[in-house]
């Protein structure tokens, strides 16, 4: 294996969610570059399923308004629209443990007790300002595009994030926002044909933030890929 790192490898190392960034902005001309970067991502026979609403400034600081009303008010949260399901409504193992030990582990950076619900709401309405990052961003696709265009805008959202650390940004992808999918698809005057797939912040790290010194740990590929054997007498 090469001993020098390769620049692909050290964007795709480089790359974790960041929970807390500096308010230092991100020009337009930037964001539409990683964006056109972004858009070079695969699609089933070119189908570029992906629609990008970039807030910043003061639209970005309207919606905010409106998301923490929203977060902090039970009933009208309670009121959202029912979003996808992003996440398995019956968790198991292991993909319960993985789930449950990188929340512990935040939660423990961060000094938050086992329990201590308010602070958990509070550590998760930070969601709700992009953690204080300039650039919000929000991913709709349209409805009578199928399962295979969301595999495709995965690719779109990896390929941003990584275009992102090539220039020195950061990001933090956001399903928190699908539980706001009301307040943020009023908010965009979006019509019932699109659909909120998710949000994601984006800006330059705040390095001094604990929250930002969170390492997630992955399954070794030998662990999760099998070489697959010739079978015998064929
Ligand atoms: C589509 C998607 C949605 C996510 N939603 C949130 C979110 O709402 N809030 C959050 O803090 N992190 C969110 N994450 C970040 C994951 O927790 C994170 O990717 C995972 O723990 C691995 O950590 P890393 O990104 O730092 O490598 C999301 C990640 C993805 C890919």
């Amino acid at each position: 294996m090469n001993t020098i790192t390769h620049p692909v490898d050290q964007a795709l190392q480089s790359r974790r969610s960041v929970r807390a960034f500096l308010p230092t902005d991100v020009p337009d001309a930037l964001v539409l570059h990683l964006l056109e970067l972004a858009a070079r991502a695969p699609s089933g026979t070119n189908t570029q399923p992906w629609q990008v609403h970039v807030l910043k400034g003061e639209a970005l600081a309207q919606l905010v308004q409106l998301a923490q009303a929203c977060f902090n008010d039970p009933q009208a949260l309670a009121a959202q629209p029912e979003p996808y399901d992003y996440y398995p409504k019956h968790w198991v193992s292991p993909y319960l443990d993985r789930r449950r030990k990188v929340g512990f582990d935040l939660y423990a950076l961060l000094g938050i007790a086992k329990g201590d619900k308010e602070a958990m709401h509070r550590q998760h309405a930070r969601n709700y300002c992009f953690f204080d990052a300039p650039v919000g961003l929000f991913f709709t696709i349209d409805n009578i595009l199928s399962q295979g265009s969301w595999l495709d805008y995965g690719m779109f959202l990896q390929s941003l994030m990584i275009a992102a650390r090539g220039h020195g940004l950061d990001t933090c992808p956001q399903a928190a926002w699908l539980s706001l999918q009301g307040v943020v698809t009023s908010f965009l005057e979006l019509d019932d044909s699109k659909q909120l797939v998710c949000g994601m912040a984006l800006g330059y790290a705040d390095e001094a933030a604990i929250e930002n010194r969170l390492l997630t740990e992955r399954v070794a590929a030998t662990e999760f890929a099998r070489f697959v054997k010739a079978k015998a007498g064929s």
